[in-house]
């Protein structure tokens, strides 16, 4: 079976697109599948192989490849943010009828936007964060935040991952330097009152059409919060399993569970809460449909915790979307 693993994509995320994209295809099953490193770049869509590019064909996503025609059984999805975690390449290979590891279009588009998400899982019943929401265009009004909301807030792009444009405010007089970082991410911005407390990653996947959790990590920052540098240049500190009481962690599985199979989720999937100080209650802050896969990140972490070898999850993942 031909597998082609996409990777990159056009958003700040794209290097650790290439870095999940890359476990991935080192750690397939050769046994089963023939792996395909395809690279989706903004200027151009290629198959990678020993360091040659071959030109996807975007009318039947094919590669000629010395002389051959390349098409692909099945497609892991390792492209973070634009376009491949927010619907848009999932409508287009639903077009051609290629089977991809990840949400289909409604589902990717609607987790990516962390505001329209929390909206709809807060009516599912689902604990999150209060928050303001500001469309395109929509000035900031630091006594309405602060009015509505408790400092430090977040301020976030609605639609980005890894942290980009994400800042920590602590006071309101900074909160229109935080929209306007936000938004070289996103025109859409939410602010965020903060919870304050102990970051807890949860990965979940599809067995058998049924949601099956991995386990918890514990994210443990050296900064004031789990932003890039943390996420990916080491100054984190992630533990697994992460240090919650049995109820707490008992109440994050039971909510991923939920929220995977209320949302129709597919694929890897990783849900991140906050598990506040005071009351010890988790807020439920985001859902990744495509979470980083690089050695470093969390669901790799949470795979080996579980038991399981890397490749024996790719497979139990690519089985899955084959149903
Ligand atoms: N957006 C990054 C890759 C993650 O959620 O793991
Ligand atoms: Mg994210």
């Amino acid at each position: 079976k031909n597998v082609g693993i996409l990777m990159g994509g056009y958003s700040s995320e794209f290097e650790i697109s290439i870095l999940s994209g890359q476990t991935v295809y080192n750690n397939l099953d050769r046994s089963l599948y023939t792996p395909f490193a395809i690279h989706i770049l903004k200027d151009r869509w290629v198959l990678v192989e020993d360091g040659v590019e071959y030109a996807i064909d975007k009318n039947d996503f094919s590669a000629q490849m010395n002389g051959e025609k390349i098409t692909f059984d099945l497609l892991f999805n390792a492209i973070h943010g634009n376009p491949g975690e927010d619907g848009i390449l999932q409508g287009y290979l639903q077009l051609l009828n290629i089977p991809q590891t990840s949400c289909d279009v409604f589902e990717s588009a609607l987790t990516f936007n962390k505001a329209e998400c929390n909206r709809v899982l807060s009516d599912f019943g689902v604990r999150v964060a209060p928050s303001i929401y500001l469309h395109p265009g929509e000035d900031v009004d630091p006594a309405l935040v602060t009015k509505l909301l408790n400092f430090p807030v977040f301020v976030k792009p609605s639609r980005s991952g890894s942290s980009f444009g994400v800042s920590r405010v602590e006071n309101p007089g900074d909160l229109e330097e935080a929209v306007k970082f936000a938004r070289t991410e996103d025109q859409r911005v939410v602010i965020e009152q903060g919870v304050i407390g102990t970051e807890v990653g949860c990965g979940v996947y599809a067995k058998d059409g049924k949601a099956e959790i991995l386990a918890l990590t514990e994210i443990v920052p050296k900064k004031s919060f789990f932003d890039y540098e943390a996420k990916y240049q080491g100054a984190s500190e992630e533990i697994t399993p992460a240090r919650v009481s049995a109820e707490v962690e008992s109440e994050i599985r039971n909510i991923t569970a939920k929220v995977y199979e209320l949302l129709h989720l597919k694929g890897v999937v990783r849900a991140d809460y906050i598990v506040e100080q005071t009351s010890g209650l988790p807020y439920l802050i985001e859902v990744n449909t495509v979470p980083g896969l690089s050695p470093a990140s969390i669901v790799p972490q949470q795979v080996r915790h579980a038991g399981m070898s890397l490749t024996d999850f790719f497979t139990l993942v690519l089985e899955e979307t084959r149903r």
